[in-house]
């Protein structure tokens, strides 16, 4: 099934990079929240592939929520992650596909068509990027850190907004980035590239396969209060394990989150 998840990510892929730079349809879900017919197709695509090989299979994507099948067995895919990076031509995106059975997830394959970089992982079995084994990175001191993270949709509106962690990152950090792919940001954690992430409004499609990868890199994945992950719930922390407290004690300085009691 890995080889599989493999292929159709290629596959997906290669829609991403033919169309990017061209003339695509953009649509607005929300005010900022986009949809172009890039991501519609690739989706499309996803779908097709799973329901020829696994027709019994449930599948949960991004833009056609849960299908009709029932199944032990779920797919999760984002099938463009990065959206307005890839209306805008700034060539950061990615396909994300993670396969769940009874609700431990199995496998996770995360394809940049941009690099040509496979992240894949198999629960138990390691993570790696183009088929040679990662690791996250041994950097043990925050203020050494480099970090990333994103910001949510509903930021204009929301209460918790994220830009607190922000600034209390800013000042605990040697830097920040926020490069728009929330998949890519949690690979990128898995081969050392960023020592931390954190996010919080996520969705299953933009965790699953990730948060695996980091795992079966020899990271740590975990809520904003250290406790257990899902990718149904909102917040995430994926680290190296290193600074993975640390990054926990930021989070809570937030006086945002403290007038929520949370
Ligand atoms: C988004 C990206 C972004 C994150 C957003 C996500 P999309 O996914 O992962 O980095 O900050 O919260 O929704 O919409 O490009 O698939
Ligand atoms: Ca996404
Ligand atoms: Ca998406």
């Amino acid at each position: 099934m890995l080889d599989f998840a493999i292929r159709v990510a290629r596959d997906a892929g290669r829609i991403l990079s033919d169309r990017f730079g061209t003339r695509i349809d953009i649509s607005h879900k929300g005010a900022i929240n986009l949809v172009t017919d890039v991501d519609l197709a690739s989706e499309r695509l996803i779908r097709d592939l799973i329901a020829d090989h696994y027709p019994r299979h449930e599948v949960l994507a991004e833009e056609g929520g849960l299908g009709e099948m029932r199944s032990e067995y779920r797919w999760i895919i984002d099938p463009l992650d990065g959206t307005t990076n890839y209306a805008h031509g700034y060539p950061v995106f990615c396909v994300s596909i993670a396969l769940e059975y009874r609700g431990e997830t199995l496998l996770g394959v995360v394809y940049d068509p941009c690099r040509d970089e496979l992240f894949t992982a198999e629960r138990g079995a390691g993570a790696a990027l183009n088929h040679k084994p990662i690791r996250v990175s041994e950097t043990s001191d925050l203020m050494q850190s480099l970090l990333s993270t994103g910001f949510p949709y509903d930021i204009k509106t929301a209460r918790l907004t994220n830009l607190d962690h922000w600034s209390n990152f800013a000042m605990n950090a040697q830097a920040l980035r926020r490069d728009g792919a929330a998949a890519l940001d949690m690979c990128y954690v898995a081969c050392g590239r960023f020592d931390g992430f954190w996010e919080l409004n996520l969705s299953a499609w933009d965790m699953a396969a990730g948060a695996l990868i980091v795992r079966e890199a020899g990271g740590r994945v975990s809520d904003f209060s250290g406790n257990e992950f899902s990718h149904y719930k909102p917040e995430v922390i994926a680290s190296n394990g290193l600074i993975h407290a640390p990054m926990i004690e930021v989070l809570a300085m937030s006086e945002s989150r403290k007038q929520q009691g949370l």
